[in-house]
């Protein structure tokens, strides 16, 4: 763009097509913010009075963050939809525990959750990206939302066997990275590929990146931290880094790479409160006496006019019905869509995930560790211990003493949750010492992989495949929503943007219907 500058050029379309076309065309040159694949427009009555149809009645199996969701939306066109529970409350993974709560797994002990006031343990779902769709339904349903700390230079990083501050971890392999490749600049390929503007360019970016020194050498940096931090007096930094080779070993790629990528990026969001206040808010909205808890579906039965569900002691009739389990579940269930749905509903395999919440009466990780918020990453079983982004300096707080998934959730979800507790606080105390067991006032565990009715952290396709764009289409009058039929597996968002594809599919057909 020579005679135009990009700015003069969107002031112009700005001004001549109204926002929309504005955003149109800064979508074209790559600068509008992430957008949503299609713009969802809510089922609304005047739909029908234009149309001269009337809504329907819609049966949700699963009052999880989908089914909710679903109803939410066809709730605001007076659709009349009852959700069918399994659990005894709604949320599916959507769970925070607090004192006086009590966990059952489909074997093993129950847990009964101790915590004193305010503490809370959001036991799934713990952060939204402000990207996510997540962030429209905390707007729009007025649930006050505060900054979740995803990456914390003052966490540690824990890697074979030795604990270091992330920034000291980050310092040293971008410090090392930046020499390698500085020195690389005038050798070989590099040297062909890059014009002397470009080495001159790509030298002084190093020289930040890596904190270098004037010959481009990196001999350790204040970003690594102080022993003694500089006030009245100049700081006492840490000892200087390790050589290339020991910083190398040391492994601390993963962890110091985790917010990355687009979902993990900071900042990240959280209902204040607990991650609940998003399925106390649905519920609100589309009227708690919808919810039928206790009520496990055994049967779908498409017909021609209509659709029956069959439960132990009880059915019910409805045009329509959209089945929110995990896939792996509704596999099981009696139904007549034929047996490509029952194969493609075999397709996404469940994976195991857990996480223990460890409850402490004295926040020493603030205190003593001068961690607020964040995450310490592992090379340990535990995977990650993640320190509270809320109550700062409260008398009590929670850390999530392991989050894993795959194998390691199912090592730690066969154990029973003393024996959790025990192996969790064996490898924390690694890094944060005696007062990890010393201090700890109540603990609960939740593994994903056996909690009654949902029976795994989330799905996984072995490929987004025909069997998934099958699902993504109702058969006969059975629709299917869940984060597992979206790119968002594993978050609330993908449940949403699932449930609203199935609103906006059912929505479409009754007012086409004759
Ligand atoms: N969405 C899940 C997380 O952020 C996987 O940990």
């Amino acid at each position: 763009m020579n005679t135009v500058t990009r700015r003069g050029l969107l002031v112009g379309i700005g001004a001549a097509g109204g926002a929309g076309a504005m955003y149109a065309a800064m979508g074209a040159l790559g600068l509008a913010p992430d957008e949503q694949e299609k713009a969802f427009t809510p089922p609304s009555p005047s739909d029908f009075t234009l149309r001269g149809r009337a809504s329907a009645k819609v049966v949700i199996i699963g009052a999880g963050v989908a089914g909710l969701t679903a109803a939410y939306e066809l709730g605001k066109a007076g659709y009349d939809c009852t959700l069918l529970e399994a659990r005894g409350q709604a949320g599916g993974r959507n769970l925070t525990l607090r004192g006086g709560d009590r966990v059952t797994e489909t074997s093993g002990p129950a847990q009964d959750v101790r915590f004193g006031e305010g503490v809370y343990f959001n036991a799934g779902p713990g952060r939204i990206a402000p990207w996510m769709v997540t962030m429209d339904y905390c707007r729009e349903l007025g649930i006050p939302i505060e900054a979740f700390i995803n990456n914390n230079a003052n966490a540690f990083v824990h890697t074979n066997g030795r604990t270091v501050r992330a920034k000291a971890a980050r310092a040293d392999m971008y410090g090392y990275i930046a020499e390698l490749l500085a020195k690389a600049t005038n050798v070989g390929q590099l040297n062909r590929k890059l014009t002397k503007d470009d080495k001159e360019r790509l030298l002084e970016f190093l020289r930040r990146f890596g904190d270098l020194g004037p010959a481009y050498d990196y001999n350790g940096s204040a970003r690594r931290g102080f022993v003694k931090y500089p006030a009245t007096q100049n700081g006492i930094q840490l000892d200087p880094p390790g050589s290339l080779h020991q910083v190398l070993a040391a492994a601390t790629g993963r962890a110091i790479t985790n917010d990355f990528g687009y979902e993990q990026a900071t900042p990240m969001f959280q209902p204040v409160g607990g991650m609940d206040a998003i399925v106390k808010a649905l519920t609100a909205a589309v009227g708690p006496e919808r919810i039928r808890t206790g009520v496990q579906v055994t049967a779908i039965t498409t017909r021609e006019k209509d659709v029956q569900v069959t439960w132990n002691g009880g059915a019910l009739t409805a045009d329509y019905c959209l089945a929110t389990l995990p896939p792996h579940i509704l596999a099981k269930m009696t139904h007549n869509l034929g047996a490509d749905v029952t194969a493609a509903l075999k397709r996404p395999v469940p994976v195991a995930a857990g996480k223990i919440g460890l409850e402490y009466g004295r926040r020493w990780w603030e205190i003593d560790d001068r961690i607020y918020g964040g995450i310490t990453e592992t090379d340990l079983d535990i995977t990650h211990i993640w320190y509270p982004s809320h109550g700062y300096h409260s008398p009590r707080g929670l850390v999530v003493g392991y989050y894993t998934s795959d194998e390691q959730a199912e090592l730690y979800g066969a154990l029973t949750p003393e024996d959790r507790r025990r192996r969790a606080i064996t490898q924390g105390k690694k890094i944060h010492g005696e007062k990890y067991r010393a201090e700890l006032l109540s603990d609960v565990s939740v593994a994903w992989e056996r909690q009654p009715h949902i029976q795994g952290g989330w799905a996984r396709w072995p490929a987004f495949d025909s069997s998934f764009t099958l699902l993504q289409r109702p058969s006969g009058r059975v629709y299917f929503a869940g984060d597992w039929l979206t790119h968002l597996i594993a978050w609330q968002a993908g449940a949403m943007e699932s449930a609203r594809n199935a609103v906006t599919q059912l929505h479409q057909r009754v007012l086409q219907s004759p």
